[in-house]
C-alpha cells in the first residue's frame, strides 16, 4: 500500500513524521508538514546523521579544481520562434527544464505545441505529453494553428512512471509536459495537483532531463493571486522560470523569463494571439499605449525597459471621492509602492489623498515592477487630481526615494531615444538621465526632486 510508506517532512526545519501533524514537533512551525516519497534509509532521520553515515551508502567521488574542468558552451537549438528565443536566451537548451506558468486560456499549451512542430519539422525527435486534452484536441488545436500534418508525438498520460518509462524509451530531444499539476507519482498518495506530488513529479523529471540531456518544458497553472499552484519550490528546481503575462481580454501576450541559467533574466517575448496561433510581435514598443485622440486627465506615458527594450506603457490614475476608509487599488503595479508614493507625495509635495480612493493602472495587462515607473505614477496621480491633462506627446520616467528625490533609471539614453522614434516631443526625467547631445524633436526637461517634477509639469 501507498499510505504506509508515505512519510511527512518539515519543509522548515527537515524533521520528519510517519503521520501528518499540524505543528512540526522539532521546530513548532504551523502547516509545513508536507507529503514526501519514503527515506532512503528507513529509520534514519535527516537530523540525525552520523558523520560517516554516507561512508557505507556509496563511494566517494573524485572532485577537482575547477580550472582542470573544461568549460563548454552549452548545446542550445533555436526553434525559430524568434521571441521564444529571445526569453530562452538564444534556444532550447540540452538537458534544460524550463517551466511555463499562466492562466487558463492565455497560450501555454498553443506556444508549446508550436514550438514542438517547429522542432520537429528541423529534424528534432520531440514529445508531447498531456494531462489535460485528448490527442483529438491537441489535434484539433495543430489543425487551427495550420499544422494539419504536425508530427509531433503525443502521448496523454497522467501516471508520472508511465510517463518517465515512455520519454525515456522515445528519446525525444524536447518533451513537454502539460501539465505538471496533472501528473501523480504512485509513490505518493495525494491528490494530482497537490503541493506534494508536483514536487516529486518536477523531481524526477527534473532528473530524468540531466540524465539523458533531454529538454524537458514542464507547463504549471497560476492560482488566482498569480503564485505558480504547488510550491514555490518548483522555481529553484527548474533552470529557467518563465511566466505568461498579459490581458486575456486584448490580444497581446507577453512571456517574461523570471529566472534563467542560460540567459537574461526580465527578458521578455511579445506575442500577438492570432486565429492561427501566437505570432511573434518583433517592434512592441508601442502596443501597450491607448490611442487617445486628445489628451485626457489621468494618464501618463512611461518608458519602461524590459529585459533589452524599451516599451512605452500608458500609467493610468483615477483620484476620486472616498470615504473615511479609502481604498488604494493597482493593476499591473505593485500596490505597496502605490502607498508609498502617495506618502512621499503628501510630505514633499503638500498633495494629499488620505480621503480619496486611489485607483492606478498599466494599459494592457502587462505588469511593471520597476521602480523607475515611480515618476510616471505621481503624474499621473496629479493629473487626476487636478483632472488637467498632461501635454500631448509627454513622457516620464524615474525612480522616486522617500525623501522626494528623483533617482536616475538604468539606460536613459536609449529609453528616450525609443519615445522620440514614436513621436514623443516632451519629457521629465531625472537629471543623470539628461542625454548629453540632444535628441531630435524631444524637449527633455531634467529634474532632481518630486515636488520640482510636479510644479514642472503644472507649468506645462
Ligand atoms: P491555450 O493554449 O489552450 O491556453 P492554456 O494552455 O494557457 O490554457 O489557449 C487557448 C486560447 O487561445 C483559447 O481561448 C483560444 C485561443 N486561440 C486562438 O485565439 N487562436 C489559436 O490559433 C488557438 C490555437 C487558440
Ligand atoms: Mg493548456
Amino acid at each position: 500500500m501507498a499510505r504506509d510508506k508515505s512519510l511527512f517532512t518539515c519543509s522548515n526545519c527537515g524533521a520528519t513524521s510517519p503521520r501528518w501533524l499540524g505543528k512540526c514537533p522539532a521546530c513548532e512551525a504551523w502547516n509545513t508538514l508536507v507529503e514526501t516519497a519514503p527515506a532512503a534509509v528507513p529509520g534514519e532521520s535527516r537530523n540525525r546523521l552520523s558523520a560517516n553515515h554516507y561512508a557505507g551508502l556509496a563511494a566517494a567521488q573524485p572532485v577537482m579544481p575547477l580550472a582542470h574542468i573544461e568549460a563548454t558552451e552549452v548545446a542550445r537549438t533555436p526553434s525559430g520562434l524568434q521571441e521564444l528565443d529571445r526569453v530562452l536566451g538564444g534556444g532550447v537548451v540540452e538537458g534544460s527544464v524550463v517551466l511555463i506558468g499562466g492562466d487558463p486560456g492565455i497560450g501555454k499549451s498553443t506556444l508549446l505545441l508550436q514550438l514542438l512542430d517547429r522542432l520537429q519539422r528541423q529534424g528534432l525527435p520531440t514529445l508531447y505529453v498531456s494531462g489535460e486534452e485528448s490527442g483529438a484536441q491537441v489535434a484539433m488545436r495543430a489543425r487551427r494553428l495550420g499544422l494539419p500534418d504536425s508530427l509531433v508525438p503525443i502521448l496523454t498520460e497522467i501516471q508520472l512512471e508511465k510517463i518517465l518509462a515512455s520519454v525515456e524509451a522515445a528519446q525525444p530531444a524536447v518533451a513537454v509536459i502539460d501539465s505538471i499539476q496533472t501528473l501523480y507519482s504512485d509513490q505518493l498518495s495525494s491528490a494530482p495537483g497537490s503541493v506534494a506530488q508536483v514536487r516529486e513529479c518536477a523531481a524526477h523529471l527534473t532528473r530524468l532531463a540531466k540524465a539523458t540531456g533531454i529538454a524537458i518544458v514542464l507547463v504549471g497553472h497560476v492560482t488566482k493571486e498569480g503564485q505558480l499552484a504547488g510550491p514555490r519550490v518548483l522555481e529553484h528546481m527548474v533552470d529557467s522560470v518563465l511566466y505568461f503575462e498579459g490581458d486575456t481580454h486584448s490580444s497581446f501576450r507577453l512571456v517574461r523569463a523570471i529566472k534563467n541559467r542560460f540567459g537574461a533574466v526580465n527578458e521578455i517575448g511579445v506575442f500577438a494571439m492570432t486565429e492561427t496561433g501566437l505570432k511573434g510581435v518583433s517592434n512592441p514598443s508601442a502596443i501597450f499605449l491607448s490611442q487617445h485622440s486628445e489628451a485626457v486627465p489621468g494618464s501618463c506615458v512611461l518608458v519602461t525597459l524590459e529585459g533589452s527594450r524599451p516599451l512605452l506603457v500608458e500609467i493610468q490614475a483615477l483620484v476620486d471621492g472616498g470615504g473615511p476608509s479609502p481604498r488604494r487599488l493597482s493593476v499591473g503595479l505593485e500596490r505597496d509602492r502605490l502607498a508609498m508614493l502617495l506618502a512621499v507625495l503628501h510630505r514633499h509635495a503638500g498633495v494629499a489623498s488620505y480621503d480619496q480612493d486611489v485607483f492606478i493602472n498599466a494599459v494592457g495587462g502587462v505588469r511593471i515592477n520597476e521602480p523607475a515607473a515611480d515618476l510616471a505614477i505621481l503624474m499621473a496621480i496629479q493629473s487626476s487630481l487636478r483632472n488637467q491633462a498632461l501635454p500631448k506627446g509627454f513622457i516620464a520616467f524615474g525612480e522616486v526615494g522617500l525623501a522626494g528625490e528623483v533617482r536616475p533609471a538604468a539606460r536613459g539614453q536609449e529609453r528616450l531615444r525609443e519615445a522620440a522614434k514614436l513621436g514623443f516631443t516632451v519629457a521629465v526625467v531625472p537629471k543623470a538621465n539628461m542625454p548629453k547631445k540632444p535628441i531630435a524633436g524631444l524637449t527633455v526637461h531634467p529634474v532632481e526632486r518630486i515636488e520640482e517634477a510636479l510644479a514642472l509639469v503644472r507649468g506645462l
